[in-house]
């Protein structure tokens, strides 16, 4: 079963039978919105649940104290995933899981097998995840945040935040209607109808200035602008504002 009004909650949680995993998210994909945690947990707790929190990129909010509200709750969770080839920039498939009961996850994730000896002094990083055999994944994330530090990632998750309202402030106010409310660094705009939308969306990705796709949320046709590439400056805001205002114009003359 799936719930998605969170006051549907406790009664679908008294309704569960057997090991129930509530997941709750933070960055919804199109909007950006995050779930209020802290009333999560507070429906799960004594429910005997695992509150799961997806922060793919969400997550990273909490680097900012600007936008660290957003993410309330979360350290009540029995576990977190988060994706460092988003908000931190370093290169695909560098998920991170975080799991409160260690146990848990090794008891969920080890191989077993003859060639496979166990009885190391050392920590075996192949009985926290579903490889046996990966890249050391660790390393770029690791360099990416000793180089970054606390102060860069801050620098990067608020500037985006930013750079995505100011987005949805020249689109609209070019008359062009945005969808979500900005929390964080997502920006759904619609250019009329689902055919024009999706016409507008196809000449700025082949006039280049920028990129951004097409989705389709509350069954509205939109451009998703995500705004997370270290690279972007203000000035590249500006020029990709103008030339999707430019193209939009022209397609809609
Ligand atoms: C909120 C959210 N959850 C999960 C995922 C899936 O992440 P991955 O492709 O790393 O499995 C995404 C990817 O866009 C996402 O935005």
């Amino acid at each position: 079963m799936m719930f998605s009004d969170r006051d549907l909650l406790p009664a679908a949680l008294a309704a569960g039978e057997g090991p129930t995993i509530v997941c709750a998210q933070l960055g919804n994909v199109n909007t950006g919105s995050c779930d209020d945690v802290t009333a999560v947990a507070d429906a799960v707790e004594g429910a005997g649940a695992w509150l799961h929190v997806d922060g793919a990129f969400g997550l990273w909010a909490a680097a900012s104290p600007r936008f660290r509200h957003l993410v309330a709750g979360a350290e009540r969770a029995d576990s977190w995933a988060t994706d460092a080839h988003k908000w931190l920039n370093v290169p695909y498939d560098s998920g991170v899981a975080f799991v409160r009961d260690g146990e848990a996850l090794r008891a969920a994730m080890a191989v077993t097998a003859e060639y496979l000896p166990t009885d190391s002094t050392h920590r075996n990083p192949s009985d926290y995840t579903p490889e046996l055999s990966r890249r050391a994944r660790g390393v770029e994330v690791w360099a990416a945040l000793h180089a970054l530090g606390r102060e860069g990632v801050d620098e990067m998750v608020t500037r985006h935040c930013r750079q995505a309202r100011r987005f949805a402030e020249r689109l609209s106010a070019a008359g062009f209607e945005i969808l979500n409310e900005v929390v964080l660094n997502q920006v759904l705009v619609a250019f009329g109808d689902a055919e024009q939308t999706a016409n507008v969306i196809a000449a700025i990705q082949a006039e280049g200035t920028c990129w951004a796709g097409i989705t389709v949320w509350q069954k509205r046709t939109a451009m998703r602008i995500s705004v997370i590439t270290w690279a972007t400056t203000d000035e590249d805001v500006e020029r990709s504002a103008d030339a999707m205002i430019r193209v939009a114009r022209s397609v809609l003359r």
